[in-house]
């Protein structure tokens, strides 16, 4: 028997309650792994609160879109009991059992070994977030961005990706302007290397016109909505946009002429999906972030029992850089 947290579809809405479990009842899968760490992302809060419909899985389910541990049992060549494995989505947490739990069986499909160099710790403190934040530096870059071709902004600075994509921009020489709605995030975000940083409610109302000055060479949005609008309006000649949030809205209301008259690009980033060459790729450029990076993204590390408080806490915006979950700690922080 081991803890997981479950929730239960109730009458009221989505109830999480930590339970016993025993090992019989995991879903199938090549990979049993005794998890050290999980993290709490956005979406994780959405699904514990029920605020988004993240759950396509039958109830009671275990929620925690990422998870990294060690692997018990494998009838997959590439793992081997002992070794120290990630999954960042794959539909973990969504369509089938999470990592709020002290075991978990995976699909080897999306299972990767943990790089060189990193703990454990340290790539929950990346999780879901930060290899987002990888997967649309790479995008952009493969758009051809380059340092030289001036500013990057990244809205949304100080949440998970937002905090880890400033993070890896500026330590690949961009000068980055991280957009946030926080006060008291901006000696955080300069910390993290920004170059300066500019109020949320600059990009917030969406464009006057549709074309405004060009003042970007290339985005990453984590906000969606009217910020992204007012992205797109304001990158200059071939920038692009690296497209991965909504945590201000969902709807794109824009006109063609930013790209059709300035050859500018959306990307979309999808996370989930990536492929098994985008990950090993990714998770090898994590790996070489300074120490230092992950000491100030780490906002805190919670328990099991933690999770529903920092959900809520999440989905109201309210926190800063990346929480970790700790799922053999029995301690409420
Ligand atoms: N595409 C993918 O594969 C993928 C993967 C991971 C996450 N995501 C999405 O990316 C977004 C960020 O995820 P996260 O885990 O980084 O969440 P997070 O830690 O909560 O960060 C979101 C940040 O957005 C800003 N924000 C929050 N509410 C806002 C509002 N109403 N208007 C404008 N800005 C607002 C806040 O930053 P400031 O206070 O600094 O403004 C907040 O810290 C979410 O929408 C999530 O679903 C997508």
């Amino acid at each position: 028997m081991f803890n997981a947290l479950f929730l239960h579809q109730t009458a009221e809405g989505i109830a999480p309650r930590i339970e016993q479990v025993n090992r019989a009842e995991l879903p199938d899968g090549e990979v049993l792994v005794a998890g050290a760490y999980s993290s709490l992302n956005y979406k994780d809060g959405l699904a514990v609160t029920g605020k988004g419909k993240i759950i396509r899985g039958a109830f009671p389910f275990i929620p925690g879109i990422d998870l990294v541990g060690q692997v018990e049992a494998s009838s997959h060549d590439d793992f081997n009991p002992g070794d120290w494995v990630i999954q960042t989505g794959g539909g973990l947490g969504e369509t089938r059992w999470g990592g709020y739990a002290q075991l978990q069986r995976l699909s080897s499909e999306w299972v990767v070994a943990l790089p060189e160099g990193l703990s454990s710790h340290e790539a929950m403190v990346i999780g879901t977030a930060g290899f987002t934040a990888m997967l649309s530096v790479m995008a952009l870059e493969h758009q051809g961005l380059e340092p030289e071709h001036g500013e990057v902004v990244v809205t949304g600075a100080s949440g998970g990706v937002g905090s880890m994509a400033v993070a890896l921009l500026a330590q690949r020489g961009y000068a980055v302007v991280a957009a946030t709605g926080s006060i008291d995030a901006h000696d955080y975000l300069l910390e993290l290397g920004a170059k300066r940083t500019v109020g949320r409610a600059t990009l917030s109302d969406g464009p006057r016109h549709p074309l405004e000055s060009a003042q970007w060479a290339g985005a990453i949005d984590t906000v969606g909505g009217n910020t992204l609008a007012s992205v797109v309006a304001r990158l200059g000649r071939h920038g692009s946009v690296a497209v991965c949030g909504n945590a201000g809205g969902f709807k794109l209301n824009t006109t063609v002429y930013p790209f059709i008259l300035r050859g500018v690009n959306l990307l979309g980033i999808d996370s989930n999906t990536a492929t098994r060459a985008q990950r090993a790729q990714a998770w090898s450029e994590l790996a070489t972030l300074p120490k230092t990076i992950f000491e100030r993204i780490h906002a805190a590390t919670i328990s099991l029992a933690d999770i529903p408080t920092w959900s809520d806490r999440i989905t109201e915006g309210g926190v800063r850089g990346r929480v970790v979950v700790d799922v053999n700690s029995e301690v409420r922080s």
